[in-house]
C-alpha cells in the first residue's frame, strides 16, 4: 500500500522506527491529507493549535483572567458522548468478543473502514501523537501512536496523556506500540469552507485486540476520540491484562490519611457519570481525615514483589462531567480548572468570556449555550448538555498525591463497586470475602447516564463498571477477576488482597430525593471502610454482605434522621428477591463462560435471602 506519495512533512520526522514510519507512511497514502504534522507537544505547538482552533471556530479563548490559556468548544449536536452501537471488538472469532460486545470479523471491519479513510483526510493536516499511557519510566513503558486530522484531539491528548517528543524518543527504534488510528471523517474538498466541529454521521469505534490496533472515525467526542483512554487504557488493556496477568479497570485511585496517620489506598470502579471524579478529589467533612488524588477513571493493577496489588493511573489529566461541578460539591475540581490551561466542551458561555453549567450557583441572567444559542434562566432548557465535560491536567488538582508519577503505582487495601440505583442497593456494603466481591462486580446494576449515547435512567447490569469497556468475552473477564482472588502466581495469599465494597450514593427516598448527602460526605463511608480493615467497626452480617450498624457510621454532625439513616442502610430482602431471576438472566447471557464460582454465589445468595 504505501506507494510513494509527496506529502509535506511525512519524511520530516526524527524518528528512525521503522514500523511507526511504514505505519504512518501507509495511513497517509490511504488517507491523502495535505500534510503531515509530528506533534512535538511543546508549549509552541499548544499555541498554534489552539490560535488555529480559535480561527476555525472550533474553539473560543475565555477570559485570561478567570480561566487562563483556556477555550470554550461546541460539539455537532449529533457528537455529544461515546457511541456504544458504534464500538467493535473486531477478534478473529466472535465467541471472544462475549455477548457484551458488538462484534465484526478484523477483516471485514478493516475492510469497510479502509473505504471510509481512503481520502478522508483530503484538505487536512494529518497529526502524529506519540504517547505514552502511565509514566514514561515505567519498567516497560506503555506506548502508543494516535494518528488524527483533528487539532482539537490533539490538543485534548496533550492534556489527557503523556505526549510529544520524549516519548518519540523513549520509543527508540523499535518499541512496541499500539496503533491508534482516528478520523472525523470529513474531507474538504478545495475551496470548501469548514464547519466549526466536522464530524461524520458514520462511525466506527474499532478494537482489535489480538492485533492490539484502534480504528476509529467519524467523531471527535473525547470518549471516541482520545484513543489512550477508553480504547487502550480500558478495551486494548483488558485483553493485554487477561495475557500478562494484571487488570485495566474503570476505576479511580485516591490515598486516604486517618487522624492517626495511617495512610490507605482504595479505588473505585463506578459506571460512568456515577461519581468517581467526585470520589477521586473528595474533600472529606470529618475531622482529622485527609484524601489525596491519584486517579479519577481508570486503574492498572498488578501484584507487586510483595504480592500486594498495586494500582497506576495510566492518564494525565481529568475528563470530568462538568454539570453538578461546583466549590460545595467538588472543590477540588473547580481549584483544578481555575489554573487554566483547560478545555471546557459543551458548557455555557458566560458574558464575560468565563464558562457556566447547571449546577455552578445560581444561573448568570444571560449566557451561550451549548448549542451556540442565547440563553437565560427562563429559557427553559439546560444551558450545558448533561454530558459536557472539563478537560484539565492533573498535575493541577491541589490534592494530587506525591506518588501519582511513581512507576510502581500504589498498594490497594480496597476496592468500592459502585452503581447509581434508586431502589434496593444499601449506601454500602463489604463483602463476605473476594469471590463474594466479585459476585457483587459481576452483578452491579446501575441507571444509564448521558455519558452514553442512548435512554438515560434505565437500570441495566454493568460488571464492575466495565460493560462499555471490556475488551474480550465477560465470562473470561470474570473469570480473570476469579483468578486474580487467588494471589500473586496463585499463591493463595489472600490476606494481601484488598476488601471488597459495594456503595450507592443514589439510593432515594418516598420524597424522590437522595437519601444520603453524597459528595464530601462520603468521607464518613470511607472512614467505615477503614475501621473495618482495622477490625474495629460493626457490622451486620445481612444476606448480601456486612452491612453497617446504625451506630458505627460515624454521622456526628450530620443533618440526617435515624429513619433517613436506617432506609439507606436498609437491606430489604423482598427487592433483593425481585433482583434474583435478574441476575439469573444476566449470568446466562454468559453461557459456559460464567465461571462456576459465581452461580454458586448466586445460590448462596438465595439461600440466605430464603432463610430470611
Ligand atoms: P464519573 O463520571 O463517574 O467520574 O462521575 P462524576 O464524579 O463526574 O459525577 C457524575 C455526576 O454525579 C455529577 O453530576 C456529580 O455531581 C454527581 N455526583 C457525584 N457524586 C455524587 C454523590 O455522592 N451524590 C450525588 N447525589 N451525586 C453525585
Ligand atoms: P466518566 O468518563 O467515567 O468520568 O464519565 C468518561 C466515560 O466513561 O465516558
Ligand atoms: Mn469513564
Ligand atoms: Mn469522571
Amino acid at each position: 500500500m504505501s506507494a510513494p506519495v509527496a506529502i509535506p512533512g511525512l519524511d520530516t520526522t526524527v524518528t528512525d522506527h521503522a514500523r511507526l514510519r511504514a505505519w504512518v507512511a501507509d495511513m497517509a497514502a490511504l488517507t491523502t491529507p495535505d500534510e503531515v504534522v509530528w506533534c512535538d507537544g511543546s508549549d509552541e505547538e499548544w499555541r498554534r493549535l489552539t490560535d488555529q482552533l480559535v480561527e476555525s471556530g472550533t474553539l473560543v479563548r475565555l477570559n485570561e483572567e478567570r480561566k487562563p490559556n483556556s477555550f470554550w468548544a461546541r460539539t455537532d449536536p449529533s457528537d455529544v458522548a461515546r457511541v456504544e452501537e458504534r464500538t467493535y471488538i473486531c477478534s478473529e472469532s466472535e465467541e471472544d468478543a462475549g455477548p457484551t460486545n458488538n462484534w465484526m470479523a478484523p477483516a471485514q471491519m478493516k475492510n469497510i473502514m479502509t473505504q471510509l479513510y481512503r481520502g478522508c483526510m483530503r484538505g487536512r493536516t494529518m497529526y502524529v501523537i506519540p504517547f505514552c499511557m502511565g509514566p514514561l519510566n515505567a519498567e516497560k513503558p506503555m506506548f502508543g501512536v494516535e494518528i488524527t486530522d483533528s487539532a482539537y484531539v490533539v490538543a485534548s491528548m496533550r492534556i489527557m496523556a503523556r505526549m510529544g517528543s520524549e516519548v518519540l524518543t523513549a520509543m527508540g527504534d523499535d518499541a512496541d506500540f499500539v496503533p491508534a488510528m482516528h478520523s472525523i471523517g470529513a474531507p474538504l474538498e478545495p475551496g470548501q469552507a469548514d464547519v466549526e466541529w466536522p464530524c461524520s454521521q458514520t462511525k466506527y469505534i474499532s478494537h482489535f485486540p489480538e492485533t492490539r490496533e484502534i480504528w476509529s472515525y467519524g467523531s471527535g467526542y473525547g470518549g471516541n476520540s482520545l484513543l489512550g483512554k477508553k480504547c487502550y487504557s480500558l478495551r486494548i488493556g483488558s485483553a493485554m491484562g487477561r495475557d500478562e496477568g494484571w487488570m485495566a479497570e474503570h476505576m479511580l485511585i485516591l490515598r486516604l490519611t486517618s487522624p492517626q496517620g495511617k495512610v490507605y489506598h482504595v479505588t473505585g470502579a463506578f459506571p460512568s457519570a456515577c461519581g468517581k471524579t467526585n470520589l477521586a478529589m473528595l474533600e472529606p467533612t470529618i475531622p482529622g481525615w485527609k484524601v489525596e488524588t491519584l486517579g479519577d477513571d481508570i486503574a492498572w493493577m498488578r501484584f507487586g514483589e510483595d504480592g500486594r496489588l498495586y494500582a497506576v493511573n495510566p492518564e494525565y489529566g481529568l475528563f470530568g462531567v462538568a454539570p453538578g461541578t461546583d466549590y460545595k460539591t467538588n472543590p477540588n475540581a473547580m481549584r483544578t480548572i481555575a489554573q487554566g490551561n483547560s478545555l471546557f466542551t459543551n458548557v455555557a458561555l458566560t458574558d464575560d468570556g468565563d464558562i457556566w453549567w447547571e449546577g455552578m450557583g445560581e444561573p448568570p441572567a444571560h449566557l451561550i449555550d451549548w448549542k451556540g444559542q442565547d440563553w437565560t434562566p427562563e429559557s427553559g432548557e439546560l444551558s450545558s448538555h448533561p454530558n459536557s465535560r472539563f478537560c484539565t491536567p492533573i498535575k493541577q488538582c491541589p490534592i494530587l498525591a506525591d506518588s501519582y508519577d511513581d512507576p510502581r503505582g500504589v498498594p490497594i487495601d480496597a476496592i468500592l463497586f459502585g452503581g447509581r440505583r434508586a431502589t434496593t442497593i444499601p449506601l454500602v456494603s463489604q463483602s463476605r470475602d473476594w469471590n463474594h466481591g466479585v459476585f457483587q462486580g459481576a452483578t452491579l446494576s446501575s441507571e444509564t447516564t448521558a455519558a452514553a449515547v442512548g435512554k438515560v435512567g434505565v437500570v441495566r447490569r454493568d460488571p464492575m463498571a466495565m460493560l462499555p469497556f471490556i475488551g474480550y468475552h465477560g465470562g473470561d473477564y470474570f473469570r480473570h477477576w476469579i483468578e486474580m482472588g487467588k494471589g500473586k502466581d496463585g499463591s493463595g495469599e489472600t490476606d494481601k488482597l484488598p476488601a471488597i465494597f459495594y456503595v450507592n450514593w443514589f439510593r432515594r427516598g418516598e420524597d424522590g430525593g437522595f437519601l444520603w448527602p453524597g459528595f464530601g460526605e462520603n468521607s464518613r463511608v470511607l472512614k467505615w471502610v477503614v475501621e473495618r480493615l482495622e477490625g474495629t467497626a460493626d457490622a451486620e452480617e445481612t444476606p448480601i454482605g456486612y452491612v453497617p450498624t446504625p451506630d458505627s457510621l460515624d454521622v456526628d454532625g450530620l443533618d440526617l434522621t435515624a429513619e433517613q439513616l436506617a432506609a439507606a442502610l436498609a437491606v430489604n430482602p423482598a427487592e433483593w428477591r425481585q433482583e434474583l431471576p435478574l441476575i439469573t438472566e444476566w449470568f446466562e447471557k454468559f453461557g459456559a463462560k460464567l465461571p462456576g464460582v459465581l452461580w454458586a454465589e448466586l445460590d448462596a445468595l438465595k439461600a440466605r435471602l430464603s432463610a430470611e
